[in-house]
């Protein structure tokens, strides 16, 4: 199965994305996390990107675009993906059409308010990436990742003034996408309010699992 998860930040996108990759045996392509491996590495990528992340704005499509084509080129993925915060513009998305069929787009629907709340107590393992929460889902140590030991951070874009930019930047860009996928029959709305076991099964009923 070929999927997009699209939603504002925040809305658990990420998070469902780890539970449904091990129910449909795919993979989880997260260009968030990608260019974060690239920040992290200080890669040539890393340094183009890191200021534009932290400030909550979106790298280019043209480097985006680049960057998702070569990996959906790759073996790993050619049984099934979730595409987790790609596309995010109208560009992306009509780039994406033209190197991979797409068999639905699971649009995350959540208030700003439950953004706010999600995004403010976010906490991430800086080894393996798993997303904690401050209030809901706390590392069992303080600051220790439960899966892998690992370093539990506050992401840099998670400070209040990059959240008000990346819901601006949602709307404007990639709300749009909403109506985009909608028109090819494609979209499937979940709502991204439950906690995350309702939302899983939620998902599966909706995928006809
Ligand atoms: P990216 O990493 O994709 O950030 P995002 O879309 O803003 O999404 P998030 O990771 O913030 O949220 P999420 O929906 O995955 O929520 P999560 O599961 O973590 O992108 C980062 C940056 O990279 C962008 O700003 C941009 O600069 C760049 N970028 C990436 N893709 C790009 C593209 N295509 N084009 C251009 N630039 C791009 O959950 C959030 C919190 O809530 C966690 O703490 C979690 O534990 C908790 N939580 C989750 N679900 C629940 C629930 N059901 N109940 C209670 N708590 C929950």
């Amino acid at each position: 199965m070929k999927l997009i998860f699209l939603g504002p930040p925040g809305a658990g996108k990420g998070t469902l994305a780890v539970k449904a990759v091990e129910i449909l045996k795919i993979q989880q392509i997260s260009t968030g996390s990608i260019f974060r491996a690239a920040v992290a590495a200080e890669s040539t990528l890393g340094l183009k990107v890191k200021a534009i992340m932290d400030a909550g704005q979106l790298v280019d499509d043209e480097t985006t675009i680049a960057l998702v084509r070569e990996r959906l080129a790759m073996n790993d993925v050619q049984n099934g993906f979730i595409l987790d915060g790609f596309p995010r513009t109208i560009p992306q998305a009509q780039a994406l059409s033209e190197f991979s069929a797409i068999d639905k787009v699971v649009n995350f629907d959540i208030p700003d308010s439950g953004v706010l709340e999600r995004l403010g107590g976010r906490r991430v393992c800086r080894k393996c990436g798993f997303n904690f929460h401050a209030v809901f889902n706390k590392p069992k140590q303080e600051g220790i990742c439960d899966h892998c030991g690992g370093e539990v951070y506050i992401r840099d874009d998670d400070k209040p003034e990059a959240i008000q930019k990346r819901l601006e930047v949602y709307r404007e860009q990639t709300a749009p996408l909403i109506d985009f996928y909608r028109q090819k029959g494609l979209l499937v709305d979940i709502d991204a309010r439950p906690m995350v076991d309702e939302i899983v099964e939620n998902f599966k009923k909706a995928m006809g699992l």
